[in-house]
């Protein structure tokens, strides 16, 4: 199975080159060489390629960044995948794309479903959530995977950013009042993979296994937790804890941390589903965390 994977050196990617290798050929592509805002780059390469499948792992992540370059959001997020759909359904290749939990407003007090009704706070948010529509309304055989508070031992993350501030300062402030789902990427990689390897064992083309499951799937590290919980098990799992000047970690509110993109103040997202339809096994976040910190 030869597979298109875009955005290459994003932190989801650079795991996922890792876990798809033992089920098939991956061919990473990544901006500037490859710039999924490009009809014509796309057309080209899926026609020098000729992949089974197409993984989308690029994005423009930088969510208060997204505020002022809407353009350039709108057309990485949302413009940029619908095209790659439309190209992956005249080609009967299935499609993988990421979106977020960043796509609901934070209101709901228990795990978002994925039958529950979108409303981005913020104009990341916006641009994926038009990006996952664009995707559904062009192409049949396709997974949408929404994840939640990415992390790796590469880019720009929550836990990497964390672990700079403790060997800086020795008392690190952080808010309380935002609930989510630390997902580690290694974890929405390996289950990425898991599900493909289901298909390829039901000996069934890949297009059609894709399009009988199509749809939204929320995919995370099980359990909730603040940016607050968070830092504190980041900080009491670190590794290189005599590096550290941290002596305190104290609780803030968002208010005292204004951005220029509003974040929800709730956003868990319920995995029920995908870990029913595909048998996933679930792993509590701060297990991931662990395992993540420890290697
Ligand atoms: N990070 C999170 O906390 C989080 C949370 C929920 C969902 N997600 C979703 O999970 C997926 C993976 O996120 P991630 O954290 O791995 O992202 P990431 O580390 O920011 O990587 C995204 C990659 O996409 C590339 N890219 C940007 N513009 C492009 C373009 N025009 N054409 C081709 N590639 C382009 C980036 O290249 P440059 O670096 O050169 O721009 C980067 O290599 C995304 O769909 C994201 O929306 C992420």
């Amino acid at each position: 199975m030869k597979i298109l994977l875009i955005g290459e050196k994003g932190q989801l990617a650079w795991e996922l080159i890792r876990t798809l290798m033992p089920i098939g050929e991956v061919i990473p592509v990544d901006y500037p060489a490859f710039d999924i805002t490009n009809k014509s780059q796309i057309e080209d390469t899926v026609s020098v390629i000729q992949p089974d499948l197409v993984i989308n792992a690029s994005a423009y992540t930088d969510v208060d960044g997204a505020e002022s370059e809407r353009e350039r959001a709108m057309a990485v997020n949302a413009e940029g995948p619908g095209r790659l759909a439309q190209i992956c359904h005249t080609g009967r290749i299935p499609l993988i794309h990421y979106s977020t939990d960043f796509v609901f407003d934070g209101t709901k007090r228990t795990p978002y479903v994925e039958t529950d009704t979108p409303n981005p706070i913020n104009f990341y948010g916006v641009s994926k959530l038009k990006g996952e529509l664009a995707i559904q309304a062009t192409t049949d055989s396709y997974l949408i995977f929404r994840l939640a508070w990415l992390y790796s031992a590469r880019g720009n993350n929550f836990v990497n950013k964390f672990l700079e501030w403790a060997k800086k300062y020795e008392t690190i402030k952080v808010v309380d009042d935002q609930i989510g789902n630390p997902t580690w990427a290694r974890f929405v990689a390996e289950a990425t993979t898991a599900i493909l390897a289901q298909s390829l064992c039901s000996g069934e083309p890949l297009v059609d296994w894709v399009r009988q499951r199509a749809g939204v799937y929320h995919l995370t590290s099980d359990g909730e937790a603040s940016r607050y919980d968070w830092a504190c098990k980041i900080w009491e799992y670190a590794s290189n804890r005599e590096q550290l000047r941290v002596k305190e970690v104290l609780r803030a509110k968002s208010i005292d941390f204004p951005t220029p993109a509003a974040r929800p103040a709730y956003s868990p997202l319920d995995c029920e589903k995908i870990y029913s339809s595909f048998s996933l096994t679930i792993q509590n976040w701060i297990n991931h965390l662990r395992h993540h910190l420890f290697q």
